[in-house]
């Protein structure tokens, strides 16, 4: 299949090409590096800079590269941002995913998988959270990942497509090419892992008093290699069948506290990771989790690679790898990882394929 990733810098889809390249697939890469990283795209897909708003730009590389499927993961993705910015999420994640459906109607592309998340169900009233259940985004950036699922739902019945919309939680881990550098840092797992590295004196606890075993917040945490996976079943999966959207759950089905978490950590890194309590955060559910039964069931998808100990592995070899992130590498090294006869990204695709 020739595949168009949109967003394919970033954290998610940078590991989803390097999944979809070595099990074959010829991939193209579209993302405006604003969030992404260039050294995140692996040697092999051709790297086109543009952004998700430009629907000519969109047009033209899916004809040129005759692409068959689309992956769309070019969201802004920070609920606190969203919450200063509603416009900003709107633009991008709304009016610029319209223009990604556009292009593709107009160059008969119909078959979309969408990176979503779980923020679309806002508070749930149980868990695990099921497809079916209510949503009711409470922050601009579940309303505006919903609303695109939405568009996604009328060019399926109006324009034929046959499309998928991927909802997932927290995402952790890191292959050997690829892992988490945002800026700024908000998650729990990076932050934990900062204060193994020394870059901070301790991690705060939002929140002790949360009706859980242990006081704090319950979240359903999947690998990001597992996620790669499942976004290559999912492109699959609309080879075929009469148009829809189809919406499935993607986690571990298994939640951990934020203690859990930390303890963790400190087995796997081995150092001490002081971390000091403080109120709630605002707008934090105490437990998330989802039931990915739909998933396993229907796309055949099985996390391999989601516990705890081998996410915080992951993550923590990258860390140490790459202690500044994608802005550390040598000019050399940086150089090497992006020429055609790079042995290092040869075995990042063996690895993965290995998996
Ligand atoms: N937390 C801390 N200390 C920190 C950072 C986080 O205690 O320094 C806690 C949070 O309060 C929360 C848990 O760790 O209970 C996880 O927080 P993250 O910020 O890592 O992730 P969220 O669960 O808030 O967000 C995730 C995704 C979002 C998505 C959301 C859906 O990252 O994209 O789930 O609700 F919108």
């Amino acid at each position: 299949m020739r595949i168009l990733v949109v967003g394919g810098a970033g954290y998610v889809g940078s590991t989803s090409v390097e999944t979809l390249v070595a099990a074959g697939h010829h991939v193209t890469v579209y993302d405006n590096l604003t969030t992404g990283h260039r050294d995140a795209v692996i040697d092999g897909p051709r790297l086109v800079v543009g952004q998700i708003g430009d629907r000519g730009h969109l047009e033209h590389v899916l004809r040129e590269d005759r692409i068959d499927a689309v992956l769309h993961c070019a969201a802004k993705s920070l609920v606190s941002e969203s919450m200063a910015d509603p416009g900003l999420y709107y633009r991008n994640n709304v009016a610029g995913g319209v223009a990604l459906l556009e292009a593709m109607k107009a160059t008969g592309v119909t078959r979309l998988v969408f990176s979503s998340t779980a923020a679309v169900y806002g508070e749930p009233r149980r868990v695990p959270i099921a497809e079916a259940d209510r949503t009711e985004p409470i922050n601009p950036y579940g309303a505006t990942k919903l609303a695109f699922e939405g568009a996604m739902r009328w060019f399926a019945a109006s324009h034929g497509f046959r499309a998928i919309s991927l909802r997932y939680f927290n995402v952790a881990g890191a292959t050997e090419a690829n892992g988490e550098d945002h800026d700024p840092e908000t998650h729990l797992i990076p932050l934990v892992l900062n204060v193994a590295a020394g870059d901070a004196s301790h991690v705060q606890i939002f929140g002790q008093d949360y009706p859980t075993p242990d006081g704090t917040c319950i979240r359903d945490f999947v690998h990001v290699r597992d996620l790669g996976n499942g976004h290559l079943l999912a492109l699959e999966a609309t080879g075929e069948g009469d148009p829809s959207l189809e919406v499935y759950n993607l986690g571990s089905a298994a939640g951990f506290s934020v203690r859990e978490v930390v303890e963790a950590a400190r087995k796997v890194t081995g150092r001490a990771i002081p971390a000091r309590p403080l109120k709630r955060r605002v707008g934090d559910p105490p437990v998330l989790v989802a039931s990915s039964r739909r998933a396993r069931r229907e796309l055949g998808w099985t996390p391999r690679h989601s516990s705890l100990e081998q996410m915080l592995t992951d993550a923590w070899r990258w860390q140490v790898a790459h202690p500044r992130g994608y802005d550390d590498r040598a000019p050399s090294e940086a150089q090497r990882s992006t020429g055609p006869a790079d042995s290092q990204q040869r075995n990042v695709a063996a690895s993965v394929a290995a998996t």
